[in-house]
C-alpha cells in the first residue's frame, strides 16, 4: 500500500467526508465570486451607456409597448414611463451608432402605439413629432419592417402548428389573449410529453410542470409575478416549471438547472402550440425572497429551482400579438473557422 493510502485510511471516514464538504462549500464560493466578477464586469448592471446595453434596453422597452399593445383591451395612453425611456435611449443611440434593424423595429413600435392612441382620441401631438424625427434619421438603414403587433387567426395558426418543425416553430407567439375553455388534460399531458423529450444532461430529466387549474391558487401565485398584468387572468392553465437541484452533482454543475431547465421549459411550450394552444412565459429572474414567497405559495420543495411560469389557454378565433422582430441571421449565425 502506496504511502498516500496508508495516510489517507488512517483518517477516519467521518472526517474524510468533512474534509471533502468543506472544500466543495470553498470551491462553490470561489466559483460564486467569479461568476459575480463577470456578471457585473459584463452585464448592464453598472454600465448603462455602452452600445450593447443601451440596444438591450431599447429591445425591452420597445417590447414592453409591443406587449400592452398586443393585450385584448390595451389602455389607451398606457406606458408614459416606457415612452419617455425609449425616446431618450433611441436619440443616444442613433447619435453613437446611428440607425439599425433594432432602432426600426423601436420606432415602428412607437408608431403602431401612436396609431393605437390616435384611434381612441389620444393624438399625441408631440410623441408623433418625435416619432418623425427619429424616423426620419432611420433612413439608410437595412430595410426591416417590423415592430409592434400582428393579426392573426386561430385556423391559420392552428394549421401551422400541425405542419413541420420549421412551421411549428415560426408560427409559435407569445399569446396574451385567450378564449374561453378549459384546457383538457390531455393535451397538457401531451405538451408535458414533449417537454420530456428535451435533451438533459447525462439524461438527468431535472425538469418538473406544476400545473395550477384552481383560480384562487392561480391569482395568489400570479400575484407574485409582474409581468402578467392584463392577461394573466384569463389564461385557464398556470404553469409552474421548474428543475430539481438534487439532479446536480458538481460545483461545476451549479448552472446546470437553467440550461437543462431551459430547455424543457422551451420544448413544454412547442407541446403547447403543437396542441393548438396558445402560451406566453412569464419571467421568473427574482430575488430570493420573491422566489421563497411564490414557492410557499404553491407548497414546492426547497430542491426546486423555478425556471418561469407559463400563462396557457386557448386561441381567440382572431386575436394580435407581439411581433418581437428577430435579429438579422448574420448577426447570430457566426463561422468560426
Ligand atoms: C424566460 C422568459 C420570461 C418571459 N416573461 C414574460 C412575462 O413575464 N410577461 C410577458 O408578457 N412575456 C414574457 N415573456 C415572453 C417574451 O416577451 C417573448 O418570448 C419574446 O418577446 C419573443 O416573442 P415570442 O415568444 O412571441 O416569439 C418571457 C419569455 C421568456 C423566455
Amino acid at each position: 500500500m502506496s504511502l498516500k493510502s496508508r495516510l489517507r485510511n488512517s483518517v477516519p471516514a467521518r472526517w474524510r467526508r468533512s474534509f471533502r464538504a468543506l472544500r466543495a462549500d470553498l470551491q462553490l464560493m470561489r466559483e460564486l465570486l467569479i461568476d459575480w466578477r463577470i456578471f457585473r464586469r459584463w452585464s448592464g448592471l453598472h454600465e448603462q451607456d455602452a452600445q450593447p446595453v443601451i440596444e438591450a434596453r431599447i429591445l425591452k422597452t420597445y417590447h414592453r409597448l409591443e406587449k400592452g399593445l398586443a393585450l385584448a383591451q390595451p389602455r389607451p395612453g398606457f406606458g408614459p414611463d416606457a415612452v419617455a425611456l425609449l425616446l431618450h435611449d433611441l436619440d443616444t443611440y442613433l447619435d453613437l451608432h446611428g440607425p439599425d434593424h433594432v432602432t426600426r423595429a423601436a420606432i415602428n413600435t412607437l408608431q403602431a402605439y401612436l396609431q393605437f392612441n390616435a384611434r381612441h382620441d389620444l393624438p399625441m401631438a408631440a410623441l408623433r413629432s418625435r416619432c418623425d424625427a427619429l424616423a426620419a434619421r432611420q433612413d439608410g438603414a437595412a430595410p426591416h419592417a417590423e415592430g409592434g403587433v400582428l393579426a392573426l387567426q386561430r385556423a391559420q395558426v392552428q394549421a401551422l402548428a400541425a405542419g413541420g418543425f420549421e412551421q411549428v416553430a415560426a408560427s409559435r407567439y407569445s399569446v396574451r389573449q385567450f378564449a374561453p375553455g378549459t384546457v383538457s388534460q390531455q393535451a397538457l399531458e401531451a405538451a408535458v410529453r414533449c417537454a420530456m423529450k428535451a435533451p438533459s444532461v447525462c439524461n438527468r430529466q431535472s425538469g418538473v410542470v406544476y400545473a395550477v387549474r384552481d383560480r384562487g391558487l392561480q391569482q395568489r401565485l400570479l400575484a407574485h409575478q409582474n409581468g402578467n398584468r392584463g392577461f394573466g387572468d384569463q389564461a385557464d392553465l398556470v404553469l409552474v416549471v421548474g428543475a430539481r437541484l438534487t439532479s446536480f452533482l458538481t460545483v461545476g454543475e451549479r448552472y446546470q438547472a437553467w440550461i437543462d431547465g431551459g430547455l424543457f421549459a422551451m420544448s413544454l411550450l412547442h407541446g403547447l402550440h403543437a396542441q393548438g394552444l396558445g402560451s406566453c412565459c412569464l419571467n421568473w429572474s427574482v430575488m430570493r425572497g420573491q422566489d421563497r414567497a411564490l414557492k410557499r405559495e404553491a407548497g414546492l420543495a426547497d430542491d426546486i429551482e423555478i425556471m418561469m411560469l407559463v400563462a396557457v389557454g386557448h386561441l381567440p378565433e382572431q386575436f394580435t400579438v407581439a411581433q418581437s422582430p428577430r435579429r438579422p441571421l448574420a448577426e447570430v449565425l457566426h463561422t468560426l473557422g
